[in-house]
């Protein structure tokens, strides 16, 4: 199981230092099979990294551009992400979509550059309110997977996340309801498919993980990781503040406390 927090750009320097010194602290013991992703902005990754040393937590980006480096000012090089200390990397996130009018195409690009540094890419893909309710969201998902994911090959390094996150479930700029784990089943069996048609069944097996993101906390984590098409949630609010977060680790696998 892989829990994956995205800070968003929720927090400043000391709030992200302290929050990560908290969790590499009490997440010492964690079980086999469970991995914990931290994401901080991209200005604090380098104060974050050196506190993972030695601890269970990973590091991710947010988001990289889409080439390894060039004339493009103001950009992230998923080369430069590598190098400082980046496993993961988030792309496609819905608020990158709606606010910086991103494209399939670009996170198909992004997706690319990202596995040639070695990244693990953490592909966000969703259906918002609308294409919900006009009966889209199979089309959706099938969309933004097939242009983001065409062509793209997976090495016997490589490892791809697909975050299932439905826009009108995310608590900021969602619409106020949380996505029944009946939903979020559907869902993944729908990408499950779609990562079949296009890599095969040995290659979903072996390297492709699906998750959920969208209002996970310690009081409904357990009804989305308990469905068999689930590996993982990607957690936004509820990975700001320390022992929330750490129940919703603790609650996923119906155990108690990590610590
Ligand atoms: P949320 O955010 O958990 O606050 O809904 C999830 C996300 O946007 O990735």
């Amino acid at each position: 199981m892989i829990f994956i927090a995205n800070w968003k750009m929720k927090m400043g320097l000391s709030a992200t230092l302290e929050l990560t010194r908290t969790l590499t602290r009490q997440l010492r013991q964690l079980p086999d099979g469970t991995e914990v992703v931290v994401c901080p902005s991209y200005l604090n990754l380098t104060s974050v990294f050196p506190l993972l040393k030695g601890s269970r937590l990973q590091l991710g980006a947010q988001d990289c551009f889409w080439e390894a480096q060039g004339a493009f000012t103001g950009e992230i090089s998923p080369r430069d992400l590598q190098e400082q200390g980046c496993r993961f990397v988030i792309l496609g996130h819905s608020e990158r979509r709606l606010h910086l009018n991103e494209t399939d195409e670009q996170i198909h690009r992004k997706v690319e550059a990202a596995l040639a540094s070695s990244l693990v890419p953490v592909l966000c893909i969703g259906e918002n309110y609308e294409q919900r309710a006009g009966n889209q969201k199979d089309n959706v998902l099938i969309r933004q997977m097939q242009v983001a994911l065409q062509g793209v090959a997976l090495g016997a390094d490589d490892r791809m996340i697909i975050a299932y996150e439905p826009v009108w479930a995310i608590s900021t700029g969602g619409v106020g309801i949380e996505a029944t784990p009946q939903e979020v089943q559907y869902a993944g069996e729908v990408i499950r498919h779609i990562v079949i048609d296009l890599f095969g069944k040995a290659t979903l097996d072996q390297k492709v993980q699906i998750i959920y993101g969208g209002s996970v906390h310690s009081g409904n984590v357990r009804a989305f990781t308990s469905l068999p098409v689930i590996s993982g949630v990607l957690v936004g609010g509820a990975s700001l503040k320390a022992d929330e977060f750490i129940q919703v680790i603790a609650a996923a696998s119906g155990g108690g406390n990590q610590q």
